[in-house]
């Protein structure tokens, strides 16, 4: 199964953020992972689609990936879209008809995803599976970074893997580092979004490729 890394840019250097841009390009990842706040959804707020045009402007060919934590997402899908949002992900205890906004990214023609709080149970992802074949399980309480990786989320990850099967991407995201990547990878993870532990390495390059292989052999001792 394909192991996907994604860094964060909310652990970027904000004043830099041009070069940070290019540093996530150069370290081989797969995408950088735009996490938009509303200050409703989650307490935090942080930027828009200014930031997805600026990441398309400057490094065109990295993978944009926008996690939307809104209450509303809906109102803002086409405006994500038109600024080069590639995968819009929405948040299942979102205030929205949740099948809705994903029919309205795809007719966007972005790739629609669906997210799940800590306290979601698994079976909250069902009535959406065939609707989109990614499904993020959040490892902390969405809102900031630096948070510590929430365990007990490791019986649910394994539950959406089931329910998803195989050829759907389950990913991860917060208090990703080298072990709590392994532990979700055995868990049946195959992506992992990690903002403060890449943006913190020197060497991000160096840092992908380790956890990449990290994570590859945890998924593949389990299959
Ligand atoms: C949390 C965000 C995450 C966050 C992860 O609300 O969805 O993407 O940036 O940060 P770390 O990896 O530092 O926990
Ligand atoms: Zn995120």
């Amino acid at each position: 199964m394909q192991i996907q890394i994604l860094p964060s840019l909310l652990a970027a250097d904000l004043g830099r953020l041009g070069d940070e841009l290019r540093r996530t390009e150069a370290s081989g990842a797969d995408a950088v992972h735009l996490d938009v706040m509303d200050a409703h959804f989650v307490p935090n707020l942080s930027y828009g689609p200014d930031v997805v045009a600026l990441s398309r402007a400057t490094v065109p060919g990295l993978y944009r990936h926008v996690h939307l934590m809104m209450t509303r997402p809906d109102r803002y899908v086409d405006a994500f879209a038109a600024a080069g949002a590639q995968t819009i992900q929405v948040h299942v205890e979102a205030d929205a008809d949740v099948h809705a906004t994903i029919a309205q990214i795809a007719a966007a023609g972005a790739k629609p995803a669906i997210v799940l709080n800590p306290e979601t149970p698994a079976h909250a992802a069902a009535p959406y599976i065939g609707e989109t074949d990614e499904i993020l399980v959040m490892t902390v309480h969405p809102g900031r970074g630096g948070q510590k990786f929430i365990e007990e989320c490791l019986p649910k990850i394994a539950a959406v893997r089931r329910m998803a099967g195989d050829g759907a991407t389950v990913m991860v995201d917060g208090g990703v580092n080298a072990s709590t990547a392994a532990l979700a990878a055995a868990a049946g993870a195959n992506a992992f979004v990690a903002g403060s532990y890449l943006f913190g390495r020197g060497d991000m390059k160096a840092a992908v490729a380790e956890l990449r292989e990290t994570c590859r052999k945890s998924h593949a001792a389990e299959a």
